[in-house]
């Protein structure tokens, strides 16, 4: 690569801080089970179903876009999804089941449940696949409710030649490595992540500007 001096030093060290903050980031020692809501879990016919129950059984307490009101919490986000990471769907559809509608569970079937679930699941950002969600507990056990890992093709091929193009063009000291991190472009990241063949995964999927905020 034809940088000058200071340009090498900063790309060094611009890749430990990466390979530190991807090496930081929690790695399941354990073998996954077999699938994760990003799989394509239900499809989108069954998500377009679980709508219409949604907005007549669940949308006075929780908004029609599901973002809350002062009746019941929003059911889509980061922070709803939080509250449900490491576990599984089971445990999500166990909830709807037994205790929503508030006051009444078994106004709803579990039919129309899962339906509901499919689109909250949609309209928290995952994919619809070819296969409808079941109401069969075991299998939902297996379906593990997880944020997308660094293996799980978060960067596309295009986005990691945006950052290339960034990352050389960054003309910062690199004693501000870290707010050039945060302030900067997350693609300078993404490329660096894509050639240390830690992530070589380049997916469907860009990683979101929003990233650089929670980098630094
Ligand atoms: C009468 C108001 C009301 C209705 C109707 C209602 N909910 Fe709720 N919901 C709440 C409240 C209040 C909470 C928070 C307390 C709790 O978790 O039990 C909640 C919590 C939830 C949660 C957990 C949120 C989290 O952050 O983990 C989910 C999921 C949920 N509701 C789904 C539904 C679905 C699906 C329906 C329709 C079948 C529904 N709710 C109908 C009031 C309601």
């Amino acid at each position: 690569m034809l940088l000058p001096l200071g340009g090498h030093l900063k790309f060094f060290s611009l890749l430990a801080v990466s390979i530190s903050i991807v090496f930081t980031l929690p790695l399941h020692a354990q073998p996954a089970p077999e699938k994760k809501i990003w799989d394509g879990v239900f499809t989108s016919n069954q998500a377009l179903r679980g709508k219409s129950a949604f907005e007549g059984s669940c949308a006075r307490c929780h908004n029609v876009a599901l973002v809350g009101s002062e009746r019941g919490p929003a059911i889509k986000g980061p922070a709803f999804l939080s509250h449900w990471d490491k576990g599984n769907l089971s445990d999500l559809f166990i909830k709807i089941r037994d205790t929503m509608p508030e006051g009444g569970p078994g106004t709803v079937s579990d039919e129309l449940k899962i339906d509901i679930l499919s689109y909250i699941l949609q309209q928290n950002g995952l994919p619809s696949g070819s296969e409808e969600l079941k109401v069969n507990l075991s299998s939902l056990e297996d379906i593990r409710i997880a944020k997308k890992g660094i293996w799980d093709g978060v960067f596309t091929i295009a986005q990691a030649g945006r950052g290339k193009d960034a990352l050389l063009q960054e003309q910062r000291p690199s004693a501000s490595m870290k707010s050039t991190i945060g302030s900067r472009s997350s693609l300078g990241l993404v490329y660096i992540i894509g050639h240390c063949d830690i992530a070589a995964a380049p997916g469907g999927f860009e990683i979101p500007t929003f990233w650089n905020s929670t980098a630094s």
